[in-house]
């Protein structure tokens, strides 16, 4: 089974960014001059994912219209060199479809993706939390690696990097059996643990796919952390049964949640994607 969709949990607040989220969503806040939802998606076409599911919510309206035709300012840029703007977009639009789903009530990340359940069905997933922005450059994206170790080994599997012991708490963290360097089959989660408690540095990003008995196990998962359903706690259950696999990529990832990592993206992007286009045009 080759894995088509993808899931973007995207009806969070975006409080950290307030007040520039008040009334926008956070997931359309510009790196360089594109929003940060459209690099998870391209990240998920890369790897040949064909069916954007998105789990909105109030106020997210703008996301849904960033994947649609802008008729009329279409019809006033046509013919003009200002189309060729649009051309990545118009791109994605054409490999993709999309579908949406709110979430009506803030409950986790897990009862998040278990709203998505309706538009995903019994197929193997990919996820996508676009506040981590990943990039590659030049060599396969996050997801891509992802999608090959899937094909592999059939588990769920979550991208996996070392932290720094004051940031281990902001993170679902794992302990496994080592495969290889970078790989793990889990044996133990813990959503954000206190540093002292952790069982590991290997933080959980915002890059996971899923096998969909996940569906079945979030049902019976009780709230957690922060008293929300929580993904990592449904992980550790399909981890009793060995097939939950901790991959460490390759690749840069940034924290836009935070207003240090979008600087530092928007830095990186700019130097290394936006002013290299501008070269080579
Ligand atoms: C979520 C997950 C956490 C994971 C993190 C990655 O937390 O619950 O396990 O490590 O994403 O970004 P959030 O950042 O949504 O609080």
């Amino acid at each position: 089974m080759k894995i088509k969709k993808c899931l973007f949990p995207v009806a969070g607040y975006g409080t950290r960014f307030l007040p520039a989220t008040k009334s926008m969503p956070k997931e359309m806040l510009p790196v360089v001059n594109k929003p940060i939802v459209q690099y998870g998606v391209e990240e998920a076409v890369e790897a040949g994912l064909t069916d954007m599911a998105f789990i909105t919510g109030r106020g997210k309206r703008a996301i849904t219209d960033h994947f649609d035709i802008s008729y009329e300012l279409e019809n006033e840029i046509a013919g003009t060199s200002k189309e060729a703007y649009l051309t990545g977009i118009r791109e994605l639009m054409n490999k993709t479809t999309f579908t949406y789903t709110r979430q009506k009530q803030m409950m986790g990340l897990g009862h998040a993706i278990l709203c998505g359940e309706s538009l995903i069905g019994n197929d193997p997933f990919a996820v996508v939390l676009a506040d981590d922005l990943c990039l590659n450059e030049g060599d396969d994206g996050v997801l891509t690696q992802m999608v090959k170790l899937y094909n592999q080994f059939r588990c769920s599997i979550v991208a996996i990097m070392e932290v720094p012991e004051d940031q281990i708490n902001k993170y679902g963290v794992i302990e496994g059996e080592a495969l290889r360097d970078d790989l793990y089959r889990v044996t133990n989660m813990v959503e954000k643990p206190n540093a002292d408690e952790a069982p590991s540095n290997l933080a959980v990003i915002g890059r996971y796919i899923l096998t969909p008995d996940i569906f079945d196990i979030l049902r019976n998962t009780k709230p957690g952390k922060n008293g929300e359903i929580q993904l990592t706690d449904a992980l550790l259950e399909q981890a009793k049964n060995g097939c939950v696999m901790a991959y460490k990529f390759r690749g840069q990832r940034f924290d836009c949640g935070s207003v240090e990592g979008f600087v530092k993206a928007t830095n990186y992007c700019f130097e290394n994607i936006y002013l290299k286009e501008q070269t080579n045009k």
